[in-house]
Formats: C-alpha cells, structure tokens, sequence
C-alpha cells in the first residue's frame, strides 16, 4: 500500500471489499501507471487531485455496484519505459483480460509502448487524470498509444480509472456475448 512517503510500485491484487468473499473473479484487470504516478494524491494535487491509488476500489463499487465483485485489480507502476512493457508482456502471458493505462507522459512520446500494445492486443483504456486536450502544451494533445486502445478517459481525476475500468468491464462483457 502506498504510503505518505514512499511511491507506491505495486500493491499486488487489491480486491474490492465486495469481492473479497468471492474467490472468484470473472475478470481480471491491470491498472498500470507510468512515470511520475507514483505519488499519486501528493504530486501537484491542483492538475491531478488529492486521492492515491487506494481510493480506486472504492470509487469503483460506487460505480459498479454488485458487479465490481466480478473485477480484480491488479495494480503496477513503473518510471521506466522498460519495466512497462516488461509488465505488459507479463499480462499477455497471463492471460489478463484488460488493462487501464495512465502512461504519463510516455503516452505523447513512446513509440515503444505503443508497438507494444499493438502485439499484445490485450483491451486497453488509455486513461489520464488531468484532461489533455485542455492543458496549454501541445504536446499533450498528441497519444501515440491511443490508436491501439479501445477508449481514453481523460479529465476526470481519481474517477478516471474508475471510469476505464468500468468501460472495459462492459467492453469484455459486450465482446464475450459476440
Ligand atoms: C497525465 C497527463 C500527462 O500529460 C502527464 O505527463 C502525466 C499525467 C495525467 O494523468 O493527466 O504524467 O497522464
């Protein structure tokens, strides 16, 4: 669990408190953040809001309601480019069902990670705190891992990944009836 003090890099598999009687989840979904993500809630709270990674479960059973138990969270951050793909490639191999992906800045400069999530084809919602398209840097405006995720969800602070995984829980739902 994150701390006040030190980063969090991965709080392992947080069940929300509905879940934690079921054993069984129906999907899994890794919550994966990049660099400069590690101190969510302390890092300017005015651009990304005062609430850590701890929340999201919460946040997510008020959402989700009842089906929030068919979800369990996997949770990682890391500030280097590498050890991201590194936990993407885990995920393949694991057979997560989807993932929500804040790669911080990554997202506007990394050829990598997008090359990446091309291959891996696991579902993918691009998910940012702040709302992009509205800060004055350019740059900012730009995604190179956008065109291979299914959504972005972009504004709404700690909401943001309560929102993507919601998002993919339904997409994986509408795709398994298919
Ligand atoms: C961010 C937005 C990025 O532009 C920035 O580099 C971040 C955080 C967000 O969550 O709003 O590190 O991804």
């Amino acid at each position: 669990m994150p701390t006040e003090s030190e980063p969090y890099r991965e709080m392992g598999v947080l069940k929300t408190k509905t879940n934690k009687e079921k054993i069984m989840s129906k999907y899994r979904i890794l919550v994966l953040n990049g660099p400069n993500l590690g101190f969510l809630g302390r890092r300017q709270p005015e651009i990304y809001g005062n609430k850590g990674m701890d929340a999201l479960p919460g946040l997510l059973e008020e959402l989700m309601g009842e089906s929030a138990r068919e979800v369990e969270l996997l949770f990682f951050q890391a500030n280097g480019e590498g050890e991201l793909i590194d936990r993407l490639e885990s995920a393949y191999k694991d057979g997560v069902h989807g993932v929500a992906f804040n790669a911080g800045a990554y997202t506007h400069t990394s050829l990598a990670l997008a090359d990446c999530l091309a291959w891996i084809k696991i579902p993918c919602v691009e998910v940012h705190l702040s709302n992009v398209w509205a800060r004055s840097e350019p740059l900012r405006h730009k995604s190179l891992i956008a065109p291979s995720c299914v959504g972005v969800v972009s504004g709404f602070g700690m909401d943001s990944y309560a929102l993507a995984v919601q998002a993919l829980y339904r997409h994986l739902e509408q795709n398994q009836k298919k």
